[in-house]
């Protein structure tokens, strides 16, 4: 009976269905992610992943064919807009890709198979209080940039480099605690005052490399692919200069280090500690353009917001099991030559999930103290295919389980710090650029 009413209401209604371009404000926002779930009730879940300081619920709404909870071989997704309240265009955008996925689910084969193949998490706003707080469209920074204890939450993370001592704010807390419940693989990080898509690290030193102002992981060549995927599905990003005032951005893409560094940024503490690979995607010239230009946006990212959630099936994936066929959690899984900082971990059912481009690697499962096993494997193209390659891995002389994850405390890298900031020549610069324009991620 219900189904049937709100069918009618539907046909008699239809505009209720399409979603506005406009800002929603927490009200909104709340009531449209509570629609969408009441309409999709298969395909998505709403969950609220904790409170801003004002005690605005930080909504995160699910999709998949099984939403409710995470499935063996569906890799994690997620992205984030709003952590910077006055940068408003990512916040409406995801808005606009969830009504978009919900609404062409199972008619659009594409929409299809990522909702089949994926579980999606979106966060519309990170920093509710924020966005609340910036009353008026305005290009340039503003106080609504900070939590409601301005603080940017954006330098709010732990940080591997340096001790950035700072006071871990709600909204912070509640996305560690999110990152250590899912096993994501892939995230992106929704910002604006730019057009360029950045990626970790952020911080760095040159223990890590991170001379000639470049701050290079051990997956750069995966990065770098993952930034040009949206740069070149986006409308103009890949021209690397749209914004006055602003560097150009060869391809649309940066390392973050190498446009400016900063200590406790949401994507470097992913990829260390989350076992996810993010990337900081900066959508607009200016921070909070007028409400008219909603639309454009979403047609300039629209293509490029489907095609980056289609990157998580790069590379490998599959579980360890023991003798009796049992999955092993905290079994270290990583390719030879990209052993990570805190080494990427089987989670619970014993899966590992490794973003690489085609090509051929030596894996490594390793049970700390009871051997490795090494293996050669050719990595495809898995998202022309929804799928990574799949490999399980078996311990046939194990049947213990490995001891929970020994990650380097921070500050990892602190007895550098100072010679880092000495090696970099073009430091001043640097913060004379930052002082004129005032750029901020
Ligand atoms: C960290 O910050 C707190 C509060 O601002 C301060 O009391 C403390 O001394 C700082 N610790 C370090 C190691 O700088
Ligand atoms: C495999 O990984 C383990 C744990 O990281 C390491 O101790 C071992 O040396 C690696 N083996 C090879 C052959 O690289
Ligand atoms: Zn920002």
């Amino acid at each position: 009976m219900r189904e049937a009413g709100s069918l009618c209401l539907a046909l008699l209604f239809p505009a209720v269905l399409a979603l506005d371009f406009g800002y929603h404000h927490s009200e909104a926002l709340g009531a449209f992610l509570q629609e969408v779930h009441q309409r999709h009730p298969s395909i998505t879940a709403l969950r609220s992943v904790g409170r801003s300081v004002a005690g605005r619920e930080l909504w995160v709404l699910v999709l998949g064919r099984f939403p409710t909870e995470h499935t063996i071989g569906i890799p994690e997704f997620k992205y984030i807009a709003n952590m910077h309240g006055d940068e408003t265009v990512g916040r409406e955008l995801l808005l606009h890709l969830i009504d978009f996925l919900v609404t062409n689910d199972k008619s659009d084969p594409v929409v299809t198979k990522l909702i089949d193949s994926t579980r999606i998490h979106i966060m519309p706003s990170m920093n509710p209080d924020g966005f609340e707080a910036t009353t008026e469209p305005d290009c340039f920074y503003s106080e609504g940039r900070f939590n409601k204890n301005g603080k940017d939450l954006n330098r709010n993370f732990p940080d591997v480099f340096s001790s950035n001592n700072v006071t871990i704010q709600p909204e912070t807390q509640a996305v560690i605690n999110w990152i250590k419940d899912e096993s994501f693989v892939l995230s992106a990080n929704l910002h604006g005052g730019a057009l360029v898509a950045s990626y970790t690290f952020d911080n760095g030193n040159p223990a890590i490399g991170s001379l000639e102002d470049y701050s290079r992981s051990p997956d750069d060549d995966v990065f770098i692919h993952l930034a040009k995927i949206y740069s070149s599905n986006h409308a103009s990003m890949y021209k690397g200069n749209q914004c006055e005032n602003k560097p150009v951005f060869p391809h649309g893409i940066t390392n973050g280090y190498a446009w400016y560094q900063l200590q406790g940024g949401m994507q470097d503490y992913n990829y260390i500690w989350g076992q996810c690979f993010e990337i900081t995607l900066e959508l607009s010239c200016c921070k909070y353009p007028p409400a008219s230009q909603l639309h454009a946006f979403w047609n300039d990212n629209k293509a490029a917001l489907i095609e980056y959630i289609k990157q998580v099936h790069l590379g490998i994936k599959g579980q360890v099991l023991d003798r009796n066929g049992q999955p092993m959690p905290n079994v270290i899984v990583e390719a030879k030559g990209r052993e990570h900082i805190c080494p990427y971990r089987t989670n619970q059912y014993g899966e590992y999930y490794l973003l690489l481009l085609p090509g051929s690697y030596v894996i490594n499962a390793t049970v700390p103290g009871s051997g490795s096993i090494l293996k050669t494997l050719a990595v495809t193209n898995g998202p022309e295919n929804f799928q990574a390659l799949k490999y399980d891995f078996t311990f046939p002389e194990v049947s213990v389980t490995a001891r929970d994850a020994a990650c380097p405390t921070k500050p990892l890298y602190q007895h550098f710090e100072s010679f880092s900031a000495a090696v970099k020549p073009t430091l001043h610069f640097l913060a004379l650029m930052i002082v004129l324009y005032t750029v901020f991620k």
